[in-house]
């Protein structure tokens, strides 16, 4: 059996490449080598990366034998805990999976729109009038409070300031290349990583006083927080997670949760910065009461600046995808970038087009910011309707012009696809907080 063809340069080379400047390597192994096409990689070997909706399909359907691919948050693992969601395989990852997925529904979600818009109101408050400001941080600002509130559930204003401030020191040593350093053995004594250590004892502390004090609230059945949702929740056997895995679930929450909608967020304001008409389109509806063409906008956004732009399985048997038959053991990576951006399914697939999420959109395996499969992400709708809520509330109080007239570049930061200069922006006037006719 052989693996489909690749660039033929040492395995550092293409590493290096991969790693520093993902989307150009992607797209010129496309160009040379079709959509189907195998890298080698430090550490991991031959990657086959696909992008057809088929081979995607078949990919996502056997996530019940497969695995994960090596090296998955190899990063994050020091800081997600050993049975992070995100980490566990087979059985064990399936049982978490079906208890922690309930929190998650769609219709739930609602309860957490409030959370999100006061948290972007009084981000709003505080931007200047008139100065360049990157909205990113912004961004990350309002998702970091919205898991505080609605995931954590922390309501004591001095405790949730003290789990922000450690938050924020583990988020800014995971998001630089510098965090490789936590994994390895030796280097985690060096006085950066023994801060990140301190950062991180301090925030358990207060995440395991905050399940303790759930699991005794007499309030628990009413409350509406996720973490409160899953002390309650209880296994097939009727047992629950226990204080150690609680804590990691919180942690890989937020580590899967915030950056990601955070960029997300980030990306749709450089994109319609871009586009005048479709921001006037899009203004215009909000004002009606709609949200129609904002849900349009938000998954086009996704399309063409997805978030994460590949994930990675390892085969456990065998397995035909296109014209290939993988051998076991091969890993498969499903390109987001490269299934989002084909010409068949994306006439001009670079162009901003949220039209093309009116009626209908694409069917499942061509649209995958998420993933798919038994792996999915879990939190794809408090994402999108966070995005909904967000973008609505920003367009609603504040007059934005953006402070340069260069689209941003793509930069890779930990596992996303992140805008380089943080999309910086100007607040030309703030209007008056308006209850918006819209609900969403
Ligand atoms: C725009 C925002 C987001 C994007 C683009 C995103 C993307 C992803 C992707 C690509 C995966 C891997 C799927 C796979 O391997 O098939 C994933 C997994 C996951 N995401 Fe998200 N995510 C976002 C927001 C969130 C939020 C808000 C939460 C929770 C608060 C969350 C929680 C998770 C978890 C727990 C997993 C692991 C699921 C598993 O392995 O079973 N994500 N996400």
């Amino acid at each position: 059996m052989t693996l489909p063809p690749g660039p033929s340069a040492p395995a550092a080379f293409q590493t290096a490449r991969l790693v520093a400047r993902p989307v150009p390597f992607l797209e010129s192994c496309r160009r040379r080598y079709g959509e189907t096409f195998t890298a080698q990689v430090l550490r991991v070997g031959p990657m086959v990366f696909i992008s057809d909706p088929a081979s995607i399909k078949t990919l996502f359907g056997a996530d019940r034998q497969n695995t994960i691919a090596p090296g998955r948050n190899v990063v994050l693992a020091p800081v997600l805990g050993r049975r992070s969601l995100l980490l566990l395989e087979g059985k064990e990852h399936l049982r978490r999976r079906k208890l922690m997925l309930p929190p998650f529904h769609g219709e739930r979600m609602r309860a957490y729109e409030a959370v999100m818009a006061e948290a972007t109101e009084r981000e709003v408050a505080s931007w200047p009038v008139g100065r360049a400001f990157p909205l990113h941080p912004s961004m990350q600002a309002i998702t970091l409070e919205v898991i505080l509130r609605a995931v954590f559930g922390v309501e004591d204003d001095e405790r949730r300031a003290l789990l922000r401030r450690n938050l924020v020191g583990i988020l800014a040593t995971t998001r630089s290349p510098r965090a490789i350093g936590m994994t390895i053995g030796r280097l985690r004594r060096l006085p950066v990583y023994r801060r990140v250590g301190e950062m991180l004892a301090e925030a358990d502390e207060i995440l395991l006083a905050e399940i303790a004090e759930r699991r005794g609230d007499p309030r628990l059945a009413s409350r509406e927080d996720i973490l409160s949702l899953l002390v309650g929740a209880r296994f097939e056997d009727g047992s629950t997670m226990n204080d150690a895995e609680l804590r990691d679930q919180l942690m890989t929450l937020l580590m899967a949760g915030h950056e990601t909608t955070a960029t997300g967020l980030a990306w749709a304001f450089d994109l319609l910065f871009r586009a005048p008409q479709k921001l006037q389109r899009l203004r215009a509806e909000l004002a009606q009461g709609g949200h129609e063409y904002l849900d349009a906008a938000i998954e086009e956004t996704l399309r063409v600046r997805p978030v994460v732009p590949f994930i990675g399985r390892q085969l456990r048997v065998p397995t035909e995808l296109g014209a290939y038959e993988l051998p076991e053991g091969t890993t498969v990576m499903p390109s987001i970038y490269l299934a989002h951006t084909r010409r068949d399914l994306y006439p001009d697939p670079q162009a901003f087009r949220p039209e093309r999420f009116l009626d209908g959109g694409p069917d499942t395996y061509s649209w995958i910011p998420f993933g798919g499969g038994t792996r999915r992400c879990i939190g794809a709708a408090f994402a999108q309707l966070e995005m909904r809520v967000v973008m609505r509330t920003v367009l609603g109080r504040a007059e934005l012009r953006p402070a340069t007239n260069q689209a941003e570049p793509i930069v890779r930061r930990n596992v996303t696809l992140s805008p380089r200069n943080g999309t910086p922006a100007i607040l030309v006037s703030r209007h008056p907080a308006r209850r918006l006719a819209a609900t969403v």
